[in-house]
């Protein structure tokens, strides 16, 4: 039995056993001794310092280390921790233990980000903005490593380099708004149309939320969740923010950016330091397996949102974030997620996009961290004991006294234990998973449709919020230098809708186009709103 060890604690009260307080005391070396550090060891008044000054080399060498790589995309971000209450027992959709009572509490950290900018960038920029949620559950640890818009830009990992070197700064001046920056972002977009409905909801509000308590957040992917008897069923993630959904205006986002470039960072902060701490409900679409493709899309494909007239939401629990970090870089920047930590009663799918990711981040970590113990640090650890033959590398934290690490072994009495031979609680994989098939090197032919659900996010739009879309496309295009990607943005526009690009096609100087007709017969989704209308929209 696991609960004799450890029990899950608050957020705050598992990180105090971790805390340091330098606010007392005398100095002392990193390994224990007195010390005075404000005059380095001199040969002479007036002479060279000298090379066994061990207190004046332990100082400056750790201060030479003090950064690590920043995170290769989302490096701009803040975090809180919180506590998630589930609404009731929801064994019947998954064993996830976090979701088996009313009531029960879990402790999670939360941190938003921005995509595109360095560590140093401003928060109010347009930009696709993280979502990803750290839950410490008493089965181990769950992230939804999320976004605050439902879709995302690109149907398979293999492309994510390509799309991350288009919107990132120009390689020469490292300089976003380089007028090579505009091109390479909306050539790539232009020439790669699965980034079109991503690109019109950062095009509308969601690309500059008025702060981080005012989005929504999605798992994006589809996922399974799986009961304890085996039945599984397709799920989709979502935080609905309970501050009611608001976004800037873009000229307060430029203005913003000069005059506090810390703007969402302190929203935050401030608003859990005054007791006032954010609060967001955790719903699920559940589908059946057998239904992965009846709404006229496929739902492996990351470039489609169920609009909630075909899969309402449905309530399981409630976020509130109210507790601020002690350390910045203890907590927000050393936190790991990564979309493979999943739970028992929580599965992939063959999304082409998960299953990248589901590599990518625990490889980034590895170069973040400079080495595989990072699970260790104190902001990573489960809530729970951990017991596995993993030994040795950079950063070891823990004296593993167990003499016989590997399994199967009789010296030990064949600890640890496979956790289903002990608890009948292994983790497991949704027992109708299947794979089999020809090895093919290209995407499924139910992920072609490009244009139909951009289309429907822009007429599920009121006519002042789509002048918002338009005003912003505006905008950014006018900065485009390279005809061919004029030409090629007017293009898929046009493919959206003849509307959007004929009030665009001025700005880019070019004659309005016919309609292009042939993108326009899509009826699965006609005469339905991707929102769901009872809900205020941005
Ligand atoms: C980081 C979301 C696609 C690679 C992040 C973070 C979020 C996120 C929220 C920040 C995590 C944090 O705060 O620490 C998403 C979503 C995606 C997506 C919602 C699509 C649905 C991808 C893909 C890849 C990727 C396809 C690569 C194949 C990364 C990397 C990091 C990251 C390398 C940095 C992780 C770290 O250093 O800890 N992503 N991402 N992402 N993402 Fe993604």
């Amino acid at each position: 039995e696991r609960s004799d060890e450890q029990v899950p604690a608050t957020s705050n009260e598992f990180l105090a056993q971790f805390e340091v307080d330098d606010s007392k005391g005398f100095l002392t070396s990193d390994v224990g001794g007195p010390i005075e550090d404000q005059d380095s060891l001199k040969a002479g008044i007036r002479g060279s310092t000298l090379l066994e000054d061990f207190i004046f080399r332990q100082k400056i060498q750790h201060f030479d280390h003090e950064r690590v790589p920043e995170r290769a995309v989302h490096a701009r971000g803040a975090g809180a921790h919180g506590t998630f209450t589930s609404y009731g027992d929801f064994s019947n959709l998954t064993a996830a233990s976090f979701l088996s009572t009313p009531g029960k509490e879990t402790p999670v950290f939360v941190r938003f980000s921005t995509v595109a900018g360095s560590r140093g960038s401003a928060d109010t920029v347009r930009d696709v903005h993280g979502f990803a949620t750290r839950f410490y559950t008493d089965e181990g640890n769950f992230d939804i490593v999320g976004n605050n818009i439902p879709v995302f830009f690109i149907q398979d990992a293999i492309r994510f380099p390509d799309l991350i070197h288009a919107v990132k700064p120009s390689p020469d001046s490292e300089i976003p708004q380089a007028a090579t920056a505009h091109d390479s972002a909306w050539d790539f977009f232009s020439s790669q149309p699965s980034t079109l409905h991503t690109l019109f909801w950062a095009m509308a509000g969601f690309g500059i939320p008025r702060s981080y308590r005012h989005m929504d957040g999605f798992g994006v992917h589809t996922f399974r969740a799986v009961t304890d008897d085996g039945s599984s069923k397709l799920i989709k993630w979502h935080w609905k923010t309970k501050q009611g959904k608001a976004s800037l205006v873009w000229e307060e986002a430029q203005a913003l950016a000069g005059k506090n470039a810390d703007f969402h960072r302190q929203d935050l902060f401030d608003a859990i330091e005054s007791g006032n701490g954010p609060s967001w409900e955790l719903n699920v679409q559940v589908v059946d397996e057998d239904k992965a493709l009846a709404f006229g899309f496929d739902l492996l494909d990351p470039t489609k949102f169920i609009p909630e007239e075909l899969a309402p939401l449905q309530p399981l629990g409630i976020m509130t974030l109210d507790a601020n970090p002690t350390n910045y870089f203890s907590e927000t920047e050393q936190i790991m997620f990564q979309p493979g930590h999943i739970v028992r009663g929580i599965d992939f799918t063959e999304d082409p996009l998960l299953q990248g990711r589901i590599f990518s981040y625990l490889d980034t970590q590895l170069n973040r961290h400079g080495g595989p113990n990072f699970e260790q640090l104190p902001i990573n650890r489960p809530r729970t004991p951990i017991h596995n033959n993993n030994r040795d590398g950079a950063g070891q934290n823990l004296i593993h006294r167990n003499l016989y690490p590997y399994s199967p072994n009789t010296l030990n009495n064949g600890y640890p234990a496979q956790a289903n031979q002990t608890a009948g609680r292994g983790f497991f994989t949704a027992p109708g998973r299947t794979a089999s098939g020809n090895l093919v090197r290209e995407l499924s032919s139910t992920f072609d449709d490009h244009w139909s659900q951009p289309r429907l996010f822009y007429n599920s739009l009121t006519k002042i919020e789509q002048q918002f879309v338009i005003n912003a496309i505006r905008f950014e295009t006018s900065q485009l230098k390279s005809k061919t990607v004029k030409q090629n943005v007017l293009t898929q526009l046009n493919r959206v809708s003849n509307d959007i690009a004929k009030r665009v096609a001025a700005v880019l100087g070019l004659a309005a186009p016919a309609p292009d007709s042939r993108y326009y017969n899509n009826n699965v989704t006609a005469g339905i709103s991707i929102f769901n209308k009872t809900l205020p929209s941005i």
